[in-house]
């Protein structure tokens, strides 16, 4: 198979005026056969994830309705969650801006060390490869940026780019306003889990861990062969995620079935971490997904991670230990 098969577009339909290279220049997009995506198997219609509306007044039922999403997809989208449109579309758009920036101010950030706080980089895994046995490094068709948020202190703005000129502002907004989501949301799942609200989030520590990756997919003209963002859960404990709209790529494993998270307008994505998991004694599940990627249409998403303080102790809660549901972790 030639390197042919792949060539990472240089202009998308979304806007043809602006280019993007790939961070890596020599990249390896192919996956062997067996992590390919098999898109034919992924079933479209049938089992969709949970819509959850977060205005709904009744908080008992809402408590209900998150504690069985968590449990049974461990993913679920959420409406009237209290982001403006308007903030979303500008955080988007800025996200978009950022991975538009001339390759050679990129490469400036470009970076595969993990300890460095705001990097570029390339997701990649380790797989053998048919008839080879050494693992090899695969390139995932995406580009990322990792840096640090916080909701209340606007310092790690400044070690933003200054370029997009609106990135640093919208992000410390946005920050803001998923820092509130959250908080409600740890405090109904605690809720769901028969727990006190405040619970939860003081187990996870004082200064949580608060992790942004921005993550952009262009369009990729052989989306078998390749995948976005390979089989993973997250390792924190709770991620909200803001994809683009109208745009398909997120998909979830349910039932040994990979099943697509359809999108749907003004809706965040909440998906379940493996720090949650452990928390919750396996009731609740860190769920694997994947991301692929589209022939004609980029995507960008920015997933805001809340992980626990580098000092907290995770382990299940008492209240969910019994002889029934002995201790897993
Ligand atoms: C992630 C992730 C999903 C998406 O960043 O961990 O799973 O839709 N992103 O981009
Ligand atoms: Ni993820």
């Amino acid at each position: 198979m030639s390197g042919n098969v792949f060539k990472w577009a240089n202009s998308d339909d979304n806007d043809s005026s602006t280019s993007s290279t790939a961070v890596s220049l020599t990249p390896n997009f192919i996956l062997p056969v067996e992590r390919r995506p098999n898109l034919a198997e992924v079933s479209k219609s049938g089992d969709s994830v949970p819509i959850i509306d977060m205005g709904r007044g009744d908080i008992d039922g809402l408590i209900k309705e998150i504690a069985k999403a968590s449990e049974e997809y461990g993913l679920f989208l959420i409406i009237n969650h209290g982001v403006t449109e308007e903030l979303c579309e500008s955080m988007l758009s800025a996200v978009t801006d950022l991975f538009h920036l001339p390759p050679q101010v990129k490469a400036r950030l470009v970076s595969d060390d993990p300890t460095k706080d705001v990097r570029f980089c390339n997701h990649f895994r380790k797989a053998e490869d048919k008839g080879d046995q050494k693992a090899k490094k695969f390139s995932m068709w995406s580009e990322v940026f990792k840096h640090s948020w916080h909701p209340a202190d606007d310092s790690f703005a400044e070690l933003l780019p200054s370029d997009p000129p609106n990135y640093r502002r919208v992000v410390t907004a946005y920050a803001k306003e998923i820092g509130f989501v959250m908080s409600l949301l740890l405090n109904l799942i605690s809720q769901g889990l028969g727990l006190e609200g405040d619970v939860l989030q003081d187990r996870l520590g004082k200064n949580p861990l608060f992790r942004a990756q921005a993550n952009y997919y262009p369009p990729c003209s052989n989306p078998d062969l390749t995948l976005g963002w390979d089989v993973h859960t997250d390792r924190d404990a709770l991620t909200v995620v803001l994809p683009t709209s109208n745009m398909e790529g997120l998909q979830i494993m349910k039932d040994n079935k990979w099943i697509v998270v359809d999108p749907v307008p003004n809706a965040l994505i909440v998906n379940i971490g493996d720090q949650l998991q452990v928390l919750s004694n396996g009731k609740y599940k860190s769920v694997l997904h994947r991301v692929v990627t589209n022939e004609h249409h980029s995507r960008v998403s920015l997933a805001m991670f809340y992980g626990p303080d580098k000092d907290a102790l995770i382990g299940p809660m008492e209240n969910l230990i019994d002889n029934q549901h002995p201790q897993l972790y």
